[in-house]
């Protein structure tokens, strides 16, 4: 109990030690705290540089820059869209808001992006586009899905809300698809508070996208507005928040490599019990978040570990919820075996810039003796019902 009130280890925890009470001091000192401000060009700059494309576009979060993305590339009413089950709830939301339809498909086990196979396997003549989403910082394996998007002439879209920092075969993330969005949500690898962005090598679609997120206000024409858009716009303050982190990019995602390598090294001997995260030989696994998964004959109850954890003052995060299992996405035909095991078993614990080996260590003894204390009590109860 004491160690309860003595400890406290979040999940996730944003690392604000660059320019960042300085950029926002100028902002409110020169007023530009709005949408318009120096600060947006240059975290759009630094985003593209890092992400070796031209352009990037900001937004108010990461949501609305994948539903962006979509409208701007031309996802409309009746058409499909192919994304993993196994993603944040906003990945499908982005399609719908569009009129269009997700279709979801199963991941494969070890890094936990969508199978190749099955996207194949969802195709019909109205599939627009495959939204591809490096789950927790690991990269999908994209050039067998450019393969499959070009041969049916389909676009493809990153959600990489969780992945910056990361790499396949040497090329950043934010670089592999037509548009990438990313989400600069507090508990992300760099934070803006809120905010998103979109990065791509596609100069017309990175000019449509800045139309719409601006109410499509005619750029000769104020007030002017042809179409229907959205205020979607990054506040300078935010941006300014953002160019702190991203001129230490590089630092913040190698912090979370450091935390994982310590999380790597504590759990070694406990590989019967926990598949640890695996990074593919093409991959630079960002770490996001470090996600442990219980060996499937030995899982016990996910939800009364993670209570478990949290009375020792160590917050952790489920791994996803299937978007397929969600009243509005509901999916009974489909298979999706993978994501829903992934899902049953798997935890995230804390991953962040702030960790030390220390509270890692701390970490790793509770998250194994809390899972003996349950395995033990459940099989015992097993023996007695038995
Ligand atoms: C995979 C994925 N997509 C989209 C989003 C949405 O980003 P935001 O919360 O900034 O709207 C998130 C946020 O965590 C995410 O993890």
């Amino acid at each position: 109990m004491n160690q309860r009130i003595n400890r406290s280890i979040r999940v996730a925890e944003p690392v604000l030690d660059g320019n960042e009470a300085l950029y926002v001091m100028d902002c409110l000192q020169s007023t530009w705290i709005s949408s318009k401000g120096s600060y947006i060009d240059r975290f759009e700059r630094l985003l593209a540089d890092y992400c070796q494309v031209p352009f990037a576009v900001v937004t108010n979060n990461g949501t609305t820059s994948l539903h962006l993305a979509l409208v701007a590339a031309g996802v409309g009413a009746g058409d499909e869209v192919i994304m993993p089950t196994l993603s944040y709830i906003a990945t499908a939301n982005a399609a719908h808001y569009c009129q269009a339809k997700p279709v979801f498909v199963d991941c494969e086990p070890n890094y936990l992006s969508m199978d190749p196979e099955r996207i194949k396997e969802a195709i019909t003549p109205r599939t627009k586009a495959i939204l591809t989403v490096p789950l927790y910082g690991h990269p999908v394996d994209i050039d067998p899905i450019r393969d499959i998007a070009d041969r049916h002439g389909l676009l493809l879209i990153e959600d990489s809300a969780e992945a910056i920092g990361a790499l396949y075969k040497g090329r950043p993330v934010g670089s592999l698809a037509d548009a990438s969005s990313f989400s600069f949500f507090g508990n992300k690898t760099i934070t803006t508070g809120e905010g998103g962005a979109i990065t791509t090598a596609n100069e017309q679609l990175a000019s449509r996208m800045r139309f719409l997120r601006g109410q499509a206000v005619d750029p000769n024409k104020n007030y002017w507005h042809p179409e229907v858009g959205f205020n979607y716009r990054m506040t300078n303050i935010a941006a300014a928040i953002g160019t702190a982190q991203a001129e230490r990019l590089d630092i913040h995602v190698e912090r979370r490599q450091q935390v994982a390598q310590w999380y790597f090294e504590e759990l070694a001997d406990y590989q019967d019990l926990f598949q640890l995260p695996w990074a593919a030989p093409w991959a630079k696994h960002s770490y996001w978040m470090f996600t442990i998964m219980m060996r499937p004959k030995l899982a016990v109850s996910r939800d009364q570990w993670a209570g478990l954890l949290a009375d020792v003052g160590i917050e952790s995060r489920p791994v996803f919820y299937p978007i397929h299992t969600m009243p509005m996405y509901l999916e009974r035909s489909g298979s999706y075996p993978v994501a829903e095991e992934c899902s049953r078993l798997g935890i995230n614990l804390p991953t962040h810039g702030k960790l030390t080996r220390e509270d890692v260590r701390y970490v790793c003894e509770h998250a194994v003796a809390t899972w003996k204390s349950l395995y033990r009590s459940s099989s015992k109860s097993l023996q007695r019902a038995a």
